[in-house]
C-alpha cells in the first residue's frame, strides 16, 4: 500500500495565535451575548461578573496575541502576512467562481483574514471606548455601541461559514488537520493549494515521475 505523504501548512507560532483567537473569541461571544440579550442577563443573574469576564478576557486576548508575536516566529508570521496580503488574477478568478490554482490560502481564506483582522481591531477599539466611556462620559458615543453590536452580528455570519468548511464541508475539512497537527496530506494541498506545494517538493515529484517513464519505456 502506498503511503500517505504530508507537507507542513502552519507553523506552531501561526496555530497558536489561531487558537487563542477562536477560544477568546467564543468566551466574548457568549458573554457578549448574555450582555446584550436582556433574557440572557435575567438568566444568568450575574451581569456584574458576565461583564468581568468578558472586559478580562478582552484583556487576556490581546496580551496573549501580543506574547506570541513577541516570542514567535516574526518572520515566518511576517512571509504569512504578505502571502495574505497577495491578491493576483488567480484570486480574482477563483472569487467568480473560474477554476484558477491557488497558492497556500485561497482568495476566500485571504478574505477571511482580512476581515478577521480589521474586525479584531474595530472589536478592541469600540471595546475600549465602551470601557473607558463609562469612566470618562467625553468619550460615551451611543455609535461606539451600534459598531460594537454590529461587528457581534457580522463576525457570527462570518464564523459560521468558517466553521462549516473547517469541521462540515467534506472537500475542505481536512485543513483542519493543518490547524490542529500543522500538516495536511500532500495529495489534498495539491488538488487545493496547487501553486504552494513547495516547488523543491513540485520539482522532486515530476523527477520521480520522469524516472518511472523513463523506466517503462
Ligand atoms: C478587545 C476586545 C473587546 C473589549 C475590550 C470589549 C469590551 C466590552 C465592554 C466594556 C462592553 C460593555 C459591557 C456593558 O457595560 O454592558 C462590551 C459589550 C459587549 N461586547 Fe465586547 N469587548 C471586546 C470584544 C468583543 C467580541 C469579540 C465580541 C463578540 C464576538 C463582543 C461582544 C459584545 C456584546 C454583544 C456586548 C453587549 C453590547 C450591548 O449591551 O449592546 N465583544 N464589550
Amino acid at each position: 500500500m502506498a503511503s500517505v505523504r504530508y507537507v507542513r501548512r502552519f507553523s506552531r507560532t501561526e496555530r497558536a495565535l489561531h487558537w487563542i483567537h477562536a477560544s477568546a473569541f467564543f468566551v466574548l461571544l457568549g458573554t457578549g451575548l448574555v450582555l446584550y440579550l436582556p433574557s440572557l442577563s435575567i438568566a444568568v443573574s450575574n451581569r456584574p461578573l458576565v461583564k468581568a469576564i468578558h472586559v478580562y478576557t478582552a484583556i487576556a486576548w490581546v496580551l496573549a496575541l501580543v506574547l506570541v508575536v513577541l516570542v514567535g516566529d516574526r518572520s515566518g508570521l511576517g512571509r504569512t502576512f504578505r502571502e495574505l496580503d497577495l491578491f493576483d488574477g488567480d484570486d480574482r478568478r477563483w472569487l467568480a467562481a473560474r477554476p484558477a490554482p491557488q497558492g497556500r490560502f485561497n482568495a476566500g481564506q485571504k478574505l477571511n483574514a482580512a476581515l478577521t483582522g480589521a474586525f479584531a481591531v474595530l472589536f478592541a477599539a469600540s471595546g475600549f471606548l465602551l470601557w473607558y466611556g463609562e469612566r470618562n462620559t467625553d468619550f460615551r458615543w451611543t455609535s461606539t455601541l451600534l459598531l460594537h453590536d454590529g461587528l457581534t452580528i457580522a463576525s457570527v455570519f462570518l464564523v459560521t461559514g468558517h466553521l462549516y468548511l473547517a469541521v462540515i464541508h467534506p472537500a475542505t475539512r481536512h485543513a483542519l488537520r493543518g490547524m490542529t497537527l500543522g500538516s495536511v496530506r500532500e495529495d489534498w494541498a495539491t488538488r487545493h493549494h496547487a501553486k504552494w506545494v513547495s516547488p523543491a517538493e513540485r520539482e522532486m515529484r515530476s523527477e520521480t515521475a520522469a524516472r518511472a517513464t523513463e523506466t517503462r519505456s
